[in-house]
């Protein structure tokens, strides 16, 4: 079932804000948890912030509003066709105050380590570092399948568990796939398999198989499309 969605206004001791969330969810509850209840900042410059929700943990960044809304947009749509889910949205925050500015707020993805995080982890093997970044390309390939780019799917944008099962974040540069934009995402491959592989050559193999799982997955996403037409 596709999420149903509703916008409320909310008094807050900051001003008045503009909430689109769950129609399920009481947005009263999910902007106290965004006020009181951070349990950790992530990412390089400490943008994003993470937070207790009922059973779930949400994720929150803040953008100027006009770019909020794009960026929501795109989430919502990409989860309306339940094509390739980046990252679940579950509201938007339109704050008062100038300069306009707006939270996105999507589930954090519990359990998960980054891609390079889990790269670098000395208790994992090859074969299961080879497993994640295999993952992160079926990923990328079921994205470009259904018309999207990532633009930017380097090892920190990418979180894997335990079992190396890797998932694309940070929805910030996604955009509609024109024409060859998708052969830029598969560079990183490259990136990836140095990472796994210190020897030259064995990486110059792994990235090979990369590029073909990659093909392999998004042709069959393909046909499967035209099929269900
Ligand atoms: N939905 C999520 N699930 C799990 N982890 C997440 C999620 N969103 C963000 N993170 C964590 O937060 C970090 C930063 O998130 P994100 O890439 O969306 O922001 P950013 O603006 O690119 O930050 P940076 O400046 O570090 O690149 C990620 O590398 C990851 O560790
Ligand atoms: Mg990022």
């Amino acid at each position: 079932m596709p999420i149903k969605w509703k916008t409320t206004e909310i008094e807050t001791p900051e001003g008045k804000v503009k909430v689109t969330h769950w129609e399920k969810h009481d947005p009263q509850k999910l902007m106290e948890a965004l006020q009181h209840n951070q349990i950790d900042r992530k990412g390089k410059n400490s943008i994003v912030t993470v937070h207790k929700f009922g059973s779930h943990l949400i994720a929150a960044k803040l953008f100027w509003s006009r770019e909020a809304t794009n960026r929501f947009k795109t989430l919502r749509e990409l989860e309306r066709r339940r094509l390739a889910i980046v990252e679940t949205p579950v509201a938007l925050v339109e704050l008062s105050g100038e300069p306009l500015r707006s939270q996105i707020v999507t589930l954090y993805k519990k359990g998960t380590v980054t891609l390079k995080e889990f790269l670098n982890d000395l208790r994992y093997g090859v074969e299961t570092k080879r497993k994640a970044a295999l993952s992160a390309a079926a990923k990328l390939a079921l994205l470009h399948a259904a018309g999207f780019t990532h633009s930017h799917p380097h090892e920190n944008n990418i979180v894997v568990d335990k079992h190396g099962n890797a998932q694309l974040i940070d929805y910030k540069l996604i955009e509609k796939n024109i024409d060859s934009l998708d052969t830029r995402d598969p560079l990183y491959f490259e990136h990836w398999s140095g990472l796994i592989h210190g020897n030259t050559t064995t990486a110059e193999k792994f990235y090979q198989r990369l590029k073909d799982h990659y093909r392999q997955v998004k042709e069959k996403a393909q046909r499967q499309t035209i099929a269900s037409r």
